[in-house]
């Protein structure tokens, strides 16, 4: 089934590659209305017809543009992830991977995985010295960190739907790193703090390292990721994963004992997952299954509190707070024993979600008593913080969801010499040992311990809501741990709490993953609530915003509403 994707994608392409100088056009001349040197950020807006919500405003003015031109959701899609690339550089990637979730007009449902893969000669215990003690470092800074990336391939296998040829999406994203694009204050910001850990990390400066006092305003150019860019134009997938750029990351490998080899770039494969569909009051909701734990935790917690009233409730009142966080509490401790890559654990997913197991996970359930996570094991199964994520509906009813990271912020901090793009740390989403916490605090065991070729498990939740099977909502997150939760929670201030799109996404939100057994909260969460919690027992922590949601909904009147979380530059576009 994947080979058969990628070989059609490989014949798309060289029809593709034969137009490929007719077609390259100078975008930003052609769209005029786009200015990479002069944009402002759209948190909320409604469209007759297509609408995109991503992290950045002119990545999500070049997927409208796409649409206008004739391109559908794929389309559009394509060239958001392209330009997200290159200007939002902690989180957009070439050198990461990521999840994408569609539904075409048809109905036909997509699960496409994307994420990196362990390198061949990767093993369980890669990041343990001779006693048995656990690096952090060496899961999470430089190339040693790195997953083989599969944003690429990724890309090229969602051009499976796409209407337009490769060469026109990936022009966009090319031009703004040739020409430049004016960086906003957060970029700045993220720019300067990293520095030392660029120079550290990487073999050679590079565009961001240029200058070492970066404002909102400058002008990012960026050469090297251009060239790259270039290479994939006009070679298709060979122009990453071999020649030039598999040199200058094999290269790379070096500087910091990675061991990304040239024969791992080549053999990466995107697979294709059966989407987890379940029912929540007339919604059905479509996520992603394995290797994401994201489906599984929303379809837990959510068929968990169904049968409470929780629009009765209200919306962050110590009940409807109590009830959601006991159902993460049950849902993460599932998440630490039985989740994985199903390719190399068998993932009781069927189990997990079905409706006998929820009712047994919430039998000890006493609404207003305080759970303790070291009473909560794992269920017993007789069956067998940068991230990104945007959402596109066009004006057929095309949704798709895609969620894609570096894993850190800026990945491992590693920019390929030459080739002038970050490279992932998404190792350290493995169990690096059984009951060590990665760096969100998860830990995991024998189902996500690292084996050549796995995909570490992920948080990324992407999630589509249809509803009397029509195309409704695309919505999703990042916040590495916390994703599930946040998508759970905006799912809920939806369909119970009947929020608009943008105030679902804006509320203030919770966080509990059952180890460790604290709630933590933003901190613009209701006092009230939180004071209340603490003094019927429950652990808080305030922390500061977690995750960037985006999402599009279609409205009654078939208009498209599209919504950019206010914790980030996130900004809707469309036509
Ligand atoms: O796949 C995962 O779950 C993580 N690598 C996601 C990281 C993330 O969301 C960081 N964002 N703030």
């Amino acid at each position: 089934m994947t080979k058969l994707f990628l070989k059609l994608t490989i014949n798309s392409f060289l029809i593709v590659c034969a137009t490929v100088s007719l077609q390259a056009q100078d975008f930003f001349k052609a769209h005029a209305q786009i200015n990479p040197y002069n944009y402002s950020v759209v948190k909320e807006k409604v469209f007759d017809h297509a609408a995109v919500s991503s992290a950045h405003p002119l990545a999500s003015m070049v997927g409208a543009a796409i649409m206008k031109d004739g391109g559908n959701a794929f389309d559009a899609a394509i060239s958001v992830q392209l330009s997200l690339a290159v200007v939002f550089p902690g989180a957009g990637n070439i050198g990461g991977g990521g999840f994408m979730l569609s539904r075409d007009k048809n109905g036909n449902l997509t699960g496409l995985d994307f994420r990196e893969a362990a390198p061949a000669k990767a093993h369980k215990d890669m990041y343990l010295d001779e006693k048995g003690n656990p690096s952090a470092t060496k899961s999470r800074d430089g190339a040693s960190a790195s997953g083989i990336p599969g944003s690429i391939a990724g890309m090229f296998s969602v051009h499976q739907n796409a209407k337009l040829a490769f060469s026109k999406l990936i022009e966009p994203a090319i031009e703004l790193a040739e020409y430049g694009f004016v960086i906003t204050e957060k970029e700045a910001k993220g720019l300067n703090n990293t520095r030392a850990q660029f120079l550290k990390n990487s073999s050679a400066p590079c565009a961001f390292t240029a200058k070492s006092n970066w404002k909102a305003g400058d002008t990012l150019i960026q050469k090297d990721l251009a060239n790259t860019l270039r290479r994939i134009q006009q070679n298709g997938l060979a122009g990453f994963y071999e020649g030039v750029t598999a040199d200058l990351i094999v290269k790379e490998m070096q500087h910091s004992e990675g061991i990304i080899t040239k024969e791992d770039l080549k053999n990466y494969q995107p697979k294709i997952r059966v989407p987890l569909e379940f029912d929540y009051r007339n919604h059905h909701i479509i996520s992603f299954a394995p290797p994401s734990s994201g489906g599984i935790l929303i379809a837990q917690m959510m068929q968990m509190i169904q049968p409470y009233d929780v629009q009765k409730m209200g919306a962050n009142t110590v009940a409807s707070v109590s009830l959601m966080v006991e159902a993460q509490r049950r849902a993460y401790a599932d998440r630490a024993e039985h989740m994985g890559d199903p390719d190399f654990y068998k993932v009781p997913t069927k189990t997990l979600v079905s409706a006998k197991y929820i009712q047994d996970r919430m039998k000890d359930y006493v609404p207003g008593v305080v759970g303790k996570s070291s009473a909560i094991k794992a269920g017993q199964i007789h069956e067998s913080e940068q991230t990104t994520h945007f959402s596109v509906i066009d004006k057929e009813g095309n949704m798709v969801s895609i969620t894609t990271t570096l894993n850190d912020t800026y990945g491992n901090k590693t920019i390929v010499a030459g080739a002038g793009f970050l490279l992932n740390n998404e190792m350290d989403d493995f169990s690096i040992k059984a009951g060590v916490p990665n760096m969100y605090g998860a830990i995991g065991g024998e189902a996500n311990s690292i084996q050549p070729g796995k995909r570490m498990l992920s948080s990324m939740t992407p999630t589509l809501i249809t509803v009397n099977n029509k195309p409704y909502l695309s919505i999703g997150t990042p916040g590495g741990t916390t994703i599930p939760n946040q998508v759970y929670e905006g799912l809920v201030n939806i369909i119970d709490h009947k929020m608009t799109l943008k105030a679902a996404i804006d509320a203030p939100r919770f966080h509990h993953q059952w180890i460790p057994d604290a709630v933590a909260f933003e901190a613009d969460f209701p006092e009230a609530t939180v004071n209340t919690l603490k003094a019927n027992g429950y652990s808080i922590t305030k922390r500061g915003y977690f995750g960037r949601m985006d999402g599009v909904i279609i409205l009654s009147n078939g208009q498209r509403e599209a919504a950019g979380d206010k914790r980030g530059d996130d900004s809707v576009a469309g036509y």
